[in-house]
């Protein structure tokens, strides 16, 4: 490839991460994240310019303008204010006429409307949770019958928010408490499942019209007192000091027959594709009562930490970080589905440089 001047692009918003030092989501490890990318992406050769973006999108638009760059490397995610400004950003670039990595605004919005993202999965045929429902009222729960456990969610959450040890309930009240409490936190619907009890697994993914899937990580939670549900919860996945954190392992690659990695891997590039993701993802999958896999979700833009979930998995695979970032370039130029005439705004000196 080409060298190539690069916008990396992540949201600086003060208020958007945690400001726990033992919390991984911290402005101060995104940052760090952040550089590492950076320094990735020059080791192949390319020119990098890293633009923090809080708010005001016609300064964005003015800073590509002058950079002119080839690729914009989108490292937007907005915990705080949610999918929409994750869409804006994506969309806006695209509209712009610059190329963007990952998933376009579709694949980034289903992602974090977690009913959407799974009826649509259920919709093309992709196994996912039994009884999977919306709770808009606690009312709406006597409407069901239920199968104990389930797991509440609150429905436009990702990255384990509001996942702790009171969401996987066995009773209808506990249910009911849950349900309430996730609705008045969080100002939003609760996401109701059957809770899968089976093994659960990271399935990470890479490419554009190829997909390539990589080896599989496992979540071992075979180390947790068995008061904590056994799920990925905000703390197992942040919160270095917790319990939680500290007896929760990922194993990768993960020990699985053949014929289950296949499986495994199949649902998720089609769940992948479903939700119209692109370039690199990561797929939750758990096994059910029957050892059948199923899709929890489908993670469009996940977190490129070295050393850590995706690059981990394509560490196994003999593919380096340098060699991970290379490959999300290329399949940004390969051009995802459903997407755009560009450019839409004339912006004279900028944009308008790659059309489909
Ligand atoms: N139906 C389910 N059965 C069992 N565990 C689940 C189920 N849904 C979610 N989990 C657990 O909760 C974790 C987080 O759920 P997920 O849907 O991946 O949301 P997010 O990662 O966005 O918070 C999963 O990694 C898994 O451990
Ligand atoms: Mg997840």
């Amino acid at each position: 490839m080409k060298k190539l001047r690069i916008a990396l692009i992540y949201n600086s918003y003060e208020d958007s991460q945690p400001a726990e030092k033992a919390d991984q989501g911290s402005l101060w490890h995104l940052r760090q994240m952040i550089r590492g990318i950076a320094r990735g992406l020059r080791r192949s050769g390319h020119e990098v310019v890293v633009i923090p973006i809080a708010g005001d999108l016609s300064r964005l638009q003015r800073k590509l303008i002058r950079l002119r760059p080839d690729i914009v490397f989108n490292q937007y995610d907005d915990v705080v204010h949610g999918a929409l400004y994750e869409m804006r950003i994506a969309a806006f670039i695209r509209m712009l006429g610059y190329r963007i990595t990952g998933s376009p605004a579709l694949g980034l919005g289903l992602n974090r409307y977690k009913y959407m993202a799974l009826s649509l999965l259920k919709g093309a045929g992709i196994p996912i949770p039994p009884s999977t429902v919306i709770v808009e009222r606690v009312s709406d729960i006597n409407g069901h019958k239920w199968v104990f456990p389930l797991i509440v969610h609150a429905a436009q959450e990702h990255a384990g928010i509001g996942l702790d040890r009171g969401s996987v309930v066995h009773t209808k009240k506990a249910l009911k408490e849950k349900a309430r409490d996730v609705l008045a936190t969080y100002k939003q619907p609760a996401l109701v499942q059957h809770f899968l009890p089976g093994r659960e697994f990271n399935v990470g993914l890479l490419g554009g019209r190829k997909i390539q899937v990589m080896p599989l990580a496992e979540v071992d939670y075979s180390r947790l007192p068995l008061a904590i549900p056994p799920i990925m919860s905000y703390a197992a996945k942040w919160v270095e000091t917790s319990v939680e954190y500290k007896r929760t392992r990922i194993i990768c690659p993960a020990k699985v027959d053949a014929g289950l990695t296949a499986l495994i891997g199949k649902t998720a590039v089609k769940a992948f594709r479903a939700v119209g993701g692109w370039g690199y993802g990561r797929v939750d999958v758990r096994l059910d009562e029957d050892g059948q896999p199923r899709v929890l979700e489908v993670n469009c833009n996940p977190c490129l930490d070295s050393g850590l979930g995706l690059a981990r998995s394509a560490e196994q695979a003999g593919i380096d970080y340098p060699h991970l970032l290379q490959t999300i370039l290329k399949a940004a130029f390969e051009g995802p589905p459903f997407d755009m005439q560009l450019p839409i705004f004339n912006t004279k000196s900028g944009g308008g440089r790659v059309g489909r």
